[in-house]
């Protein structure tokens, strides 16, 4: 699966599955450009990356506001001049039920970052992708499924996921005849900073339970998602397009 010479916007690069897929990508031979909120973790990022022989854009965003979220694809474009492939990864877990009364607030805040963002990115991005006849990547979840595994309190973050799934199958039918591929990632348990990042809870217990969802008793590294990314976003992947692929060790299973 090579990449060389192309030109990959990753967003959430600065953990998780971001920055490990940053990193694979680099290691196929693509400059990347790494966007999220914190520059430090970033600039580490691109660090690696760097030391593989690439190129790191760092562009610090916050994806919740539309006005950080317009740079990304202008400040790419103008320093390679191109893009190639547009993996939308950033998200983020957000509190709130029917009862507890925070609700629409918890809506407001999955909905800006996991759902308006990537439509926004996927809109400024298609034109530069039409070009190269690249294709988008979208990171969802198994959450886009199921209810039973997702506690109550984050029923708005699987919404968002559902959402994400059907605009990744609707853009996939604008983009078709102009040659841009669209798919999406739908993983179960990962085991990164997810947990910790959103408070979701004391990291160990969780990660016990987690562990549990799962049909094979074992939960999967942000490498294993990102191998997934790169095929998907590979020419060997060139027949799939709107698709989802599940990667959650058979927590769909039980
Ligand atoms: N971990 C899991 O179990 C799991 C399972 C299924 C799906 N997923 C999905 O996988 C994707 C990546 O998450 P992860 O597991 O790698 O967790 P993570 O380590 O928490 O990564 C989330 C990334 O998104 C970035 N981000 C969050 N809000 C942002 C904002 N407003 N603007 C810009 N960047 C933002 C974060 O960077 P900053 O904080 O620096 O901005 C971070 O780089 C997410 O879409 C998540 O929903 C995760």
């Amino acid at each position: 699966m090579s990449f060389a010479n192309k030109v990959v916007i990753v967003t959430g690069a600065s953990s998780g599955i971001g920055a490990a897929t940053a990193l694979m990508f680099a290691k196929e031979g693509a400059n990347v450009a790494l966007v999220a909120r914190t520059q430090a973790k970033l600039a580490a990022v691109a660090k690696h990356v760097e030391a593989l022989g690439r190129k790191a854009l760092v562009i610090q965003a916050d994806l919740s506001k539309e006005a950080d979220t317009a740079t990304v694809i202008s400040k790419t474009i103008k320093y390679y001049g191109k893009l190639d492939v547009l993996v939308n990864n950033a998200g983020m877990a957000s509190e709130g039920c029917l009862l507890d009364g925070k609700a629409l607030q918890a809506y407001d805040d999955v909905m800006k970052t996991n759902v308006r963002a990537v439509i926004q990115l996927t809109s400024l991005a298609a034109p530069y992708l039409i070009q190269t006849k690249g294709n988008v990547v979208n990171v969802s979840s198994v959450a886009e499924m199921i209810t039973c595994k997702i506690p109550t309190t984050f029923m708005l973050y699987a919404v968002s996921k559902a959402a994400l799934g059907h605009f990744t199958r609707c853009a996939a039918l604008e983009l078709a005849l102009s040659g841009v591929r669209v798919n999406s990632v739908s993983p179960g348990p990962v085991e990164n900073e997810f947990i910790t990042n959103n408070k979701l809870g004391n990291a160990d217990d969780l990660l016990g339970k987690l562990v549990g969802f799962t049909a094979v008793g074992y939960i999967a590294k942000n490498d294993e998602i990102g191998r997934v990314i790169l095929f998907l976003a590979s020419d060997e992947a060139r027949s799939i397009t709107g698709s989802t692929y599940i990667i959650d060790n058979g927590c769909l299973l039980k």
